[in-house]
């Protein structure tokens, strides 16, 4: 029986490290991989470089006007599963990383008129199946027919702990304290904006991660594929 190629949405907090499970279950799988939540970031990268947000005020309706001129595409994969993010043709990958896209993000993406822009992008991602896409709102609102919805979750102690060091490679001067914060910013605007909040999709399966190293998350989650597969496969027989 060849597998049938289904649709995996990974949701969860900030830095729950459910980009590297999406990564490591493409890999695997041999599924195209996209990180939505680099999508959100390109956009306020945008905003930044071009006078769109000042003093931390975003100014919507310059945004809402310019969203047409945003061409957002994914590229090569990185040696770290990654792929790269361009921005109308320009490499961004690690612009969209640092501190001050992370401390506007929540707030453009807050935004209606982003959502509904980035979410039309997203669905025609899928739409041939065999795409892993990870974000906030994968399971309830891109996909919410996904074969298989992974909600993972870890303790907000690790999951700074874990963005630190990653930051750390490429930003010296960040400090633990600063990620912290970000993290808990980030999951207060996700949780309580008014346009698809960060919530956990009712048919979405948990995956804990506090305690797993990679390998363990990875041999969870291939199960819960397997089983997909599997169950997508009698339904459409
Ligand atoms: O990797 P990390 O968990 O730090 O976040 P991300 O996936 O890069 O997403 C950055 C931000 O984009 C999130 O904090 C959300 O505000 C927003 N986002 C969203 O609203 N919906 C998504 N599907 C993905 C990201």
């Amino acid at each position: 029986m060849t597998k049938k190629k289904i649709n995996i949405a990974i949701d969860g907090y900030s830095s729950c490290g459910k980009s590297t499970l999406a990564k490591a279950l493409a890999k695997k799988l041999d599924y195209v991989f996209v990180d939505s939540g680099a999508m959100y970031r390109a956009v306020t990268y945008f905003c930044i470089k071009n006078g769109i947000i000042k003093d931390r005020q975003v100014n919507e309706e310059l945004l809402i006007k310019h969203l047409p001129d945003l061409h957002i595409h994914f590229g090569e994969y990185l040696h770290n599963g990654s792929r790269a993010v361009l921005l109308n043709g320009k490499d961004v990958s690690l612009d969209i990383r640092s501190m001050e896209v992370a401390g506007m993000v929540s707030e453009v993406a807050a935004i209606k008129a982003v959502r509904t822009f980035l979410v039309a992008e997203q669905q025609a991602l899928g739409k041939q199946g065999g795409v892993i896409m990870d974000g906030r709102d994968i399971g309830t609102v891109v996909f919410p027919h996904a074969e298989l919805k992974i909600f993972v979750t870890a303790s907000p102690e690790i999951r700074a702990q874990r963005r630190f060091l990653e930051l750390q490679q490429t930003q010296p001067d960040i400090t633990l304290e600063e990620v912290k914060e970000n993290l808990e910013h980030r999951d207060f605007i996700d949780t309580t904006r008014k346009e698809s909040p960060l919530i956990q999709a009712a048919d979405a399966i948990v995956i804990d991660n506090s305690e797993l190293d990679r390998d363990e998350q990875l041999a969870r989650a291939l199960k819960l594929v397997e089983e997909a597969q599997e169950k997508s496969w009698s339904t459409s027989h």
